[in-house]
């Protein structure tokens, strides 16, 4: 293609519609959570030690602030963060920078709020603020600041600091919309929403928080760290440290331990937010800041029995294009090149994981030479799978016994013990492995004995008086001879 010579060509100006930008804006599709910790992120990258996170309750007119004692801006600074795109994506980053395309701050904010106030000191400035109003852009369809600040009490805190930067939300209208300030429910749900928030954040940035090198105040409240991987217990499992990509990332696998092995309160914290089997899978670190947190990638299913599967994959910053890091920070996806390596690794770790989750039992120590016995036996016909009593099993022997006395007794303990000791997670663990691979009754075996069975049924019936469209109507109906309807025209 030929270099357009632009000189010569005629131009319009086409600056986006301020309403249709807002939505845009809007849309990305933050959550509180994800919002609140994109904006703690710009106060790590500032170097702040305290970050402090603070609301107050007044029904739609509730606001919220992110307060720390960072680096700071200074006016013109200030002007330029607020612009949405403050900075260019491709450029590079400090390598401590946890932000990257210059939208965090705006979009994150607007994601819950129609007003969105910064005030900031930098050391030796005064304190500076300005507010993006979205009502007042709508409006005037300009994309000005105004020089508002909600309330003078920001200003006094901020001068108590040597530096550092309140974000304040106000008209925060995606949670708060017309409710009104004694509205109970109301505030009982957004308790509990700010209650999701901090255990976000306790797990967002954990790292940080272990490493002392923040400390968060919730509602003036320090929040202590959520550690995905209970590092401190000794039954916990850690694989050897893989290095992927030339070594800069790093994946290291976790077997977490059995629910026996640990107390009630150990096992419940550990569950995290989503739960057990939704946190199972990769926890991905960007710069030590947490990404994605219990996410197979697109690799395997989540997993009943792989729950006790975390792997921890960390990468610096530098590799936000090749991984496809998202404005969000919550999306992340492992380069073509390197996934079968990412594959092969997290394979070892989920396969003893579930032999962590299978062997519960494996504590109780066995007696030398005393053989288990188990009543069912999980065995192949052909392909499939099926389950077998133990025709060995002692219970059986004293079973046959009694039967010679009080046969129906008899028939009722077995039917007991049969229905008591179903195998339902080995079922269960086969089932969601390989679906197809379960046999169906009397699948790939002679069928003299169904048949016989039948026949047997078909003449008592008959004898009972039953015509013999009605003996086959009743025997159709009776699981398992279901399955076998071509047997009824043998039937006589
Ligand atoms: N709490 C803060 N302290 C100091 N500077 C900040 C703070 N928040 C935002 N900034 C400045 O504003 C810029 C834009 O922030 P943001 O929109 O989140 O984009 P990004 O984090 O990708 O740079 C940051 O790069 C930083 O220079
Ligand atoms: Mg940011």
């Amino acid at each position: 293609m030929k270099a357009i010579d632009y000189s010569l060509l005629e131009t319009v100006s086409a600056i986006p519609e301020a309403s249709s930008m807002i939505e845009t804006l809007r849309a990305i599709g933050y959550n509180i959570e994800t919002a609140v910790a994109d904006i703690i992120d710009n106060s790590v990258s500032a170097n702040a030690k305290h970050i402090w996170i603070n609301f107050e309750w007044l029904g739609s007119a509730t606001w919220l602030s992110v307060k720390d004692d960072g680096s700071g801006m200074n006016g013109t600074e200030l002007i330029q963060a607020m612009k949405p795109g403050s900075k260019n994506p491709l450029h590079d980053r400090d390598d401590k920078d946890l932000g990257r395309f210059g939208l965090g701050l705006k979009t994150a904010s607007f994601s819950q709020a129609r007003k969105l106030t910064v005030i900031s000191k930098k050391a030796n400035y005064n304190s500076v603020y300005w507010t993006w109003d979205l009502d007042f852009v709508n409006s005037t369809g300009k994309w000005n600041l105004i020089k508002y600040l909600p309330d003078e009490r920001f200003e006094k805190e901020l001068s108590d600091l040597h530096s550092g930067t309140i974000v304040i939300w106000n008209d925060i209208d995606r949670l708060v919309k017309n409710f009104r300030q004694d509205d109970q429910k109301a505030l009982d749900k957004f308790l509990l929403i700010m209650e999701q928030v901090k255990r976000h954040l306790c797990m967002v940035f954990h790292k940080f928080i272990e490493q002392g090198k923040i400390k968060i105040y919730f509602q003036n409240e320090e929040i202590t760290p959520w550690n995905p991987f209970l590092l401190d217990e000794p039954s916990t499992q850690i694989f050897p440290e893989e290095k992927v990509q030339q070594g800069i990332v790093k994946i290291e696998g976790y077997v977490l331990p059995h629910k026996s092995k640990i107390s009630e309160e150990k096992y419940k914290t550990a569950e995290g937010l989503k739960g057990w089997n939704e946190q199972q899978g990769f926890y991905i670190y960007r710069n030590d800041r947490l990404l994605l947190a219990g996410d197979w990638l697109g690799l395997f299913r989540k997993e009943e029995h792989y729950k006790l599967t975390r792997i921890q994959i960390e990468l610096p910053n530098t590799l936000d294009t090749e991984w496809q890091i998202d404005i969000k920070k919550s999306v992340a996806r492992p380069p073509l090149a390197f996934r079968e390596q990412i594959k092969a690794y997290a394979m070892k770790v989920r396969a003893q994981a579930v032999e962590v989750y299978r062997h519960k039992g494996k504590s109780v120590k066995p007696i030398i030479g005393q053989k288990f016995i188990p009543l069912w036996i999980d065995h192949k016909r052909g392909d499939k799978w099926f389950y077998k009593i133990n025709r060995e099993h002692p219970i059986l022997e004293k079973i046959k016994g009694q039967a010679k006395n009080e046969p129906e007794k008899a028939i009722e303990v077995l039917i007991r013990f049969i229905e008591e000791t179903i195998p339902t997670k080995s079922i269960f663990i086969k089932e969601s492995e390989v679906p197809e691979l379960q046999g169906k009754p009397f699948e790939g075996i002679d069928h003299e004995i169904i048949k016989n069975t039948m026949q047997s049924m078909y003449t008592n019936l008959t004898d009972q008086g039953k015509s013999s469209e009605q003996a086959k109507a009743i025997i159709i109906n009776i699981e398992p001879f279901n399955n076998f309807a071509h047997f009824l025209e043998f039937l006589n």
